[in-house]
């Protein structure tokens, strides 16, 4: 693949992936020289304008820009993620929020699996309890079963938790363990609290076997210890988002295992490409990639 190609084919791979109207029915042009020199610059503009906008630590910005210089990985990665159902990539954090009347539409109640259920009552989207499952068959073969404590919250629940916890420890304490209403990953329906709840989880066999091997199914640790400026919730051992194997693997190869780094880059790309109308190249020609 020559140098450019990559570019290319990610600046394509991105504005046809993410809803992004106004680039769809661009004709293909041609690339010469200086459309590709070009392209190459207002790439790397556009780059560095996501990557310091995600505000990455500067090793993996680094990272990813030796990355997508070298070969296509990180891009036909990034491609294939965008792709995906976007509620797996969607940034939920402190300052991005679900709307309050957001539902997921494909939830299943937990019922009899290779796991156990803390309570009755606990609901997921499919694909997410689908690897639950697939999840829990594994551990179940090494002789663990993991135990699923809280999952899917409607809006007006996470209202209810914040208030107990605010009314508890007054509201600067709640924000560091309680998400907002909206703004709190169990709305989505992919996201499971495992075992007690409490940092204990992190010593258990659960607790280790998940945080060894929870990415290969798709999970990834939302809150790591360390990184509550980053995250901005204190260390939740139990706390674990669905987001595909493809993001998960992602996460850990380019972002040092950090979900919240990498999705502020999916988030400022998506926002980048689609707020820019002259930010990326028109697509190559297929005989380019
Ligand atoms: N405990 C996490 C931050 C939540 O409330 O979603
Ligand atoms: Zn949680």
């Amino acid at each position: 693949m020559n140098k450019i190609a990559p570019i290319l084919l990610f600046a394509t791979a991105i504005s046809f992936s993410t809803g992004c109207k106004d680039r769809k029915d661009q004709p293909a042009a041609v690339p010469t020289e200086n459309t590709e020199k070009e392209a190459s610059a207002n790439f790397s503009s556009l780059l560095s304008g996501v990557l310091a906008n995600a505000e990455l630590p500067q090793n993996i910005s680094l990272k990813i820009q030796e990355s997508i210089a070298t070969d296509s990985a990180f891009i036909q990665a990034v491609n294939i993620i965008l792709q995906e159902d976007p509620f797996l990539w969607m940034l939920i954090d402190k300052k991005h929020a679900l709307p309050e009347n957001y539902e997921p539409s494909d939830l299943v109640k937990l019922a009899k699996g290779s796991y156990r259920v803390g309570r009755d009552g606990l609901f997921l989207r499919s694909a997410a309890a689908a690897s639950l499952e697939e999840m829990a068959a594994a551990a179940k073969s090494e002789k663990l079963t993991l135990t699923v404590s809280s999952t899917y919250r409607t809006y007006v629940y996470q209202v209810n938790v914040y208030n107990r916890k605010v009314k508890a420890a007054g509201q600067q304490a709640a924000d560091r363990v309680s998400a907002r209403p909206g703004h709190s990953q169990h709305q989505l329906g992919l996201t499971i609290d495992f075992g007690s709840i409490t940092n204990a989880f992190a010593q258990t066999t659960e607790g280790r076997w998940l945080a060894a091997n929870a990415s290969r199914f798709g999970w990834s640790l939302s809150y790591p210890q360390g990184y509550e400026e980053i995250t901005g919730y204190s260390w939740e051992s139990w706390h674990y988002r669905y987001t595909g194997k493809e993001l998960a693997k992602f996460i850990d190869t380019y972002f040092e295992g950090i979900q919240q780094y990498a999705l502020r880059f999916l988030h400022e790309w998506k926002q980048a490409n689609c707020s820019t109308s002259t930010s990326t190249p028109p697509p190559p020609q297929a005989s380019q990639i």
